[in-house]
């Protein structure tokens, strides 16, 4: 770390697995220049203390019950949270105020501001009434971040259902580049819950002393930063990637399985395809027989992450599948649990990703050169995959086909045909542009200066 500064930096990240490694990378971008760090955590997801001896973590208790927790509904996950956390949120930060108060000597530091995740959204009145300055962290892609702008107006001018479904490809004006059969997978979700969510985290960015946007860069934001300035009227840091800064340290809250390495090196260059769907989504047991006949069809070897809560129907993960289908799967691919992903796209021997489209590992892909094919579940994975595949052109969407002909095409498309190649091409000049952000004079590293300069003046 530089020498102190004598200022300290309150962080609080959601405790999605989405969330927590942006929210430590920060963490640790800040401790590098010489901010303290106080990390307030819920006990349901609780980061790795351990990992992180230089932070100062404090947990407060969520109240939550185990089968609350386990839920998939992630609004459902969200609303809970954002109910039984805010009394014991308010009492802990009120107590560290105090106590920096009568800190004194060395030990003594200003507690200059809180960040934490959008999706807290009773931490901006708790701030301000304790008189300290909250910015907003948000994980999202930025085009994706100020849906909270469109989405719940395009529901309520009765946008969908689709007439009929020769409109299905066609783009959608107000929120480009989605199509109309990806915002009716978006609005396919419980509606009041999540507009008045929506709406009270656009109040609360809006209230508060600035938007960092950890996960990209100006590169990958260009299309929507300098309406989400006028929108939001925040100062907004676009700083990303973020795990380019202390690259191959991620904060799993699973333990990592640390035979993917070794087998990715006796695999031969740009073989194999690497599949994983990030922390959250969920594939029922037909799905999971389609990927797995399309993978071992494509002939090509493969890494697959299939997490124990990741195959549903009352099934642990893939104890439901034929064991002698599994061992012919592992004749030319490898399961496991939770892989070191970053350090698994930074693999020579990675050709495709065959991915969810979540924003980190979309970024983390692109920060690696890898390109995708695009299978999204929900949300904000639906805008991703169309920047990945229709925008940037550096992947295939597989168009919600979960078929085993239709991945195995892509497949070969994609590592053996031109149309590969071209991609490859393109994904190598993005990778270029994003990296260079992070890079002195780069977009990144610039508004992490100014990041800097700003929590400092607080
Ligand atoms: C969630 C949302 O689902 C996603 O839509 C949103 O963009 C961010 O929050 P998640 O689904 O977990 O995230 O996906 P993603 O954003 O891709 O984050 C997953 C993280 O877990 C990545 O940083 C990835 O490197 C890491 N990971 C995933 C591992 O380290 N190992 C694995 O095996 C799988």
């Amino acid at each position: 770390m530089d020498k102190s500064n004598g200022l300290r930096v309150i962080l609080f990240p959601l405790p999605l697995q989405g969330c927590i490694n942006p929210m430590i990378q920060l963490a640790k971008i800040l401790h590098s220049r010489g901010f303290s760090i106080t990390v307030i955590h819920t006990r349901f997801n609780a980061p790795k203390a351990s990992s992180h001896p230089l932070f100062t973590f404090l947990q407060i208790q969520d109240g939550l019950s185990e089968t609350e927790t386990s839920t998939h509904d992630v609004t459902l996950l969200l609303t809970l949270l954002n109910r039984s956390c805010e009394s014991p949120f308010r009492e802990c930060l009120t107590k560290l105020l105090q106590s920096a108060d009568s800190e004194t000597g060395e030990e003594k530091h200003r507690i200059t501001c809180l960040i934490d995740e959008s999706g807290w959204i009773f931490t901006q009145p708790i701030a301000k009434s304790l008189n300290l300055p909250r910015l907003a962290l948000s994980t999202y892609k930025l085009s994706f971040f100020r849906s909270h702008f469109v989405l719940p107006q395009l529901r309520s001018e009765m946008y969908l259902p689709l007439q009929d479904s020769e409109q299905d490809d066609d783009p959608v004006e107000e929120f480009p580049p989605l199509r109309k059969k990806d915002l009716l997978q978006i609005l396919d979700k419980e509606t009041e819950i999540l507009d008045s969510y929506m709406k009270m985290i656009l109040e609360t960015t809006k209230a508060s002393s600035g938007l960092i946007n950890i996960s990209s860069c100006e590169e990958l934001d260009q299309d929507s930063l300098i309406q989400a300035r006028e929108d939001f009227q925040v100062p907004i840091f676009t700083i990303g990637p973020s795990h380019s800064y202390f690259p191959g340290s991620s904060s799993s809250l699973v333990t990592v399985d640390d035979t993917s390495i070794p087998w990715l090196d006796k695999q031969e260059d740009k073989s194999v395809i690497y599949v994983s769907f990030g922390s959250i989504a969920t594939i029922g047991e037909a799905e999971f027989m389609e990927i797995a006949w399309g993978l071992r069809n494509s002939n090509q070897p493969f890494l697959w992450v299939v997490r124990v809560d990741s195959v549903v129907h009352g099934t642990e993960r893939i104890d439901a599948i034929p064991k002698k289908f599994i061992e012919q799967l592992h004749e030319k691919g490898k399961i496991v649990n939770w892989a070191p992903q970053q350090e698994v796209l930074k693999h020579r021997a990675i050709g495709g990703f065959l991915t969810h489209n979540g924003w980190n590992s979309t970024v983390e892909s692109v920060f690696e050169g890898v390109p995708m094919i695009c299978l999204p579940f929900e949300w904000d994975q639906l805008l991703n995959a169309r920047f990945v595949s229709d925008v940037w052109m550096v992947g295939l969407h597989l168009e919600g086909r979960i078929e085993r002909h239709v991945i195995e095409g892509v497949i070969r498309r994609l590592l053996s045909e031109t149309e590969g190649k071209a991609i490859r091409e393109r994904m190598e000049l993005l990778k270029e542009k994003v990296g260079r952000s992070v890079k002195p004079k780069g977009s990144s590293y610039r508004s992490l200066q100014y990041l800097i300069d700003y929590i400092s003046s607080f």
